[in-house]
């Protein structure tokens, strides 16, 4: 292939993310873990899918970094997920060690990489691998409001009855309880569904969008999504592989937009090969501009408690 992805994390995330890179043909992919054998295993595993699946996309796994040399994309889903009663903050410790190990290791073979972070409390480790990378803030990515708004978008389908091609939504914030689902820029086939719901039902959809993932954490029981969470990451990848200019809701770091300073949260970005090219602005309401300052004021924090912790 032409290009190349590595994904750090051969678990659910990572294994999920590698095989929808490679069944795409978008890149060659390295799956990296420090587990002996398993990115391995999965990387020979999804090897042999390969003629069946009809693509030759190359598939390795790897403990040492040096076969990541020169990736364009690194994912990093390394860390540990939630289990039931979990928030994704009681992860933050032990997560943001393993985030500074990997980004070190990953800055070292890929120094022009963008780094797309997808462990969590995703918005604190977009920080800690901002801090860690020592890269510029267009080339770290965090995702989260592609799932979210992904999730929005297939309880909006399901209630209208309606394709899911048809919708499309919007979620700022951070990934988390305060995440900003914003209905008046909702919409299916274009039409806003503050014209097709009544206010109780997009309150209903909204709330089960930010308690999405902890919906699937409760059913799952061992561990948190990865079907959608890959998805989204893979969705953010290709953009910037194929320099689509797609515009998606990413985790930026805020330099004054939306009035916020030096801390990363979800807004619309623009995704090119270069990263983020553009943090797009949008006029806000007084009141979805409260929930997005309260939103952040939860991330930041998460970033004082990691300084308290000096991670
Ligand atoms: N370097 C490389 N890989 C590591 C490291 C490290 N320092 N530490 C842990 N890992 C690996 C684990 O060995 C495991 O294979 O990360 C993988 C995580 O996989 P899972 O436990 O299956 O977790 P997953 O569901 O993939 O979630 C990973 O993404 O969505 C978030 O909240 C989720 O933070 C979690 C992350």
């Amino acid at each position: 292939m032409q290009h190349k992805i590595t994904v750090v994390g051969a678990g659910n995330v990572g294994a999920t993310a590698a095989q929808r890179i490679v069944e795409k043909e978008l890149a060659d992919v390295v799956i990296v873990d420090i587990l002996e054998g398993v990115p391995f295993g999965k990387a020979l595993d999804l090897a042999e899918a390969a003629p069946i699946e009809r693509h030759d996309a190359g598939i390795d796994g790897a403990n040492d970094y040096a076969a990541t040399r020169d990736s364009e994309v690194v994912i990093i889903t390394a860390g540990i997920p939630r289990k039931p009663g979990m928030s994704r903050d009681d992860l933050l410790t032990t997560n943001a060690k393993i985030m500074k190990t990997v980004v070190g290791q990953v800055v070292k073979y890929s120094p022009q990489a963008v780094l797309i972070i997808v462990s969590n409390p995703l918005d604190a480790m977009c920080h800690v691998a901002f801090e860690a990378s020592g890269f510029p803030k267009n080339r770290i990515l965090g995702m989260a409001g592609v799932l979210d708004s992904a999730r929005f978008r297939t309880f909006i389908a399901r209630e209208l009855n309606v394709s899911v091609e048809n919708t499309h939504a919007f979620v700022l914030g951070g990934h988390g309880d305060t995440m900003v689902p914003l209905p008046r820029f909702s919409s299916v086939a274009g039409i806003p569904i503050t014209e097709l719901l009544d206010p109780a039902a997009i309150e209903r959809l909204v709330k089960r969008t930010r308690d999405g993932g902890a919906e699937i954490v409760s059913l799952l029981k061992t561990g948190s999504a990865y079907y959608a969470p890959a998805s989204a990451a893979v969705e953010m990848a290709e953009a910037v592989i194929k320099d689509k200019k797609k515009i998606l809701p990413c985790a930026a770091y805020l330099n004054g937009e939306y009035g916020i300073h030096d801390l990363f949260i979800g807004v619309p970005v623009k995704l090119g090969k270069g990263g983020i090219e553009q943090v797009i602005e949008i006029k806000l309401t007084s009141e979805e501009d409260a929930a997005l300052k309260k939103s952040a004021e939860a991330v930041q924090g998460l970033v004082e408690a990691m300084k308290k912790l000096d991670i």
